[in-house]
């Protein structure tokens, strides 16, 4: 019984690094959405992106305008900046919104889709 103690607090303690860390594998584990722009724009409704950036005419000026950004940057740009905005610009204001990669990849649809 004593013996389990440390295997216990070993699992728990993983289990608390991942919760804090949220890395890529346990987001597309945990977050699985379907690639369409009806489920990005939801996401940017979520997540507030409007608040930085303006979409499609409303939005705030603190980002770029993200109403023609799937034509301007490449898809790689694109989910560079979603799915780790500080490894593009280490200064960058724009939060980590731990997105799984099927999330990501929504959002991007529905940017492509308001081109
Ligand atoms: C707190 C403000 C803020 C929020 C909220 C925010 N962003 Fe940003 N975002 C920025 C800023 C500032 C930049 C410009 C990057 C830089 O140079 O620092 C940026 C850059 C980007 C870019 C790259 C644009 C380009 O032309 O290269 C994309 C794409 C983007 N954001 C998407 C989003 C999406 C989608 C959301 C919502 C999930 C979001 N952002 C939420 C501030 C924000």
């Amino acid at each position: 019984m004593k013996k389990s103690v440390p295997v216990v607090l070993t699992i728990i303690f993983i289990l608390l690094l991942i919760l804090l860390l949220r890395p890529r594998w346990y987001l597309n584990l945990t977050r699985q959405v379907d690639v369409s722009p009806a489920v990005g724009a939801a996401l940017v409704e979520k997540h507030d992106c409007r608040s930085c950036h303006v979409i499609g005419g409303e939005g705030a000026y603190i980002g770029p305008n993200l109403t023609e950004a799937a034509k301007r940057e490449s898809e790689a740009t694109l989910y560079g900046w979603l799915a780790n905005p500080r490894k593009m610009r280490a200064s960058t204001a724009m939060p980590n919104f731990h997105l799984s990669d099927s999330e990501i990849h929504a959002i991007i649809a529905y940017l492509k889709s308001i081109q």
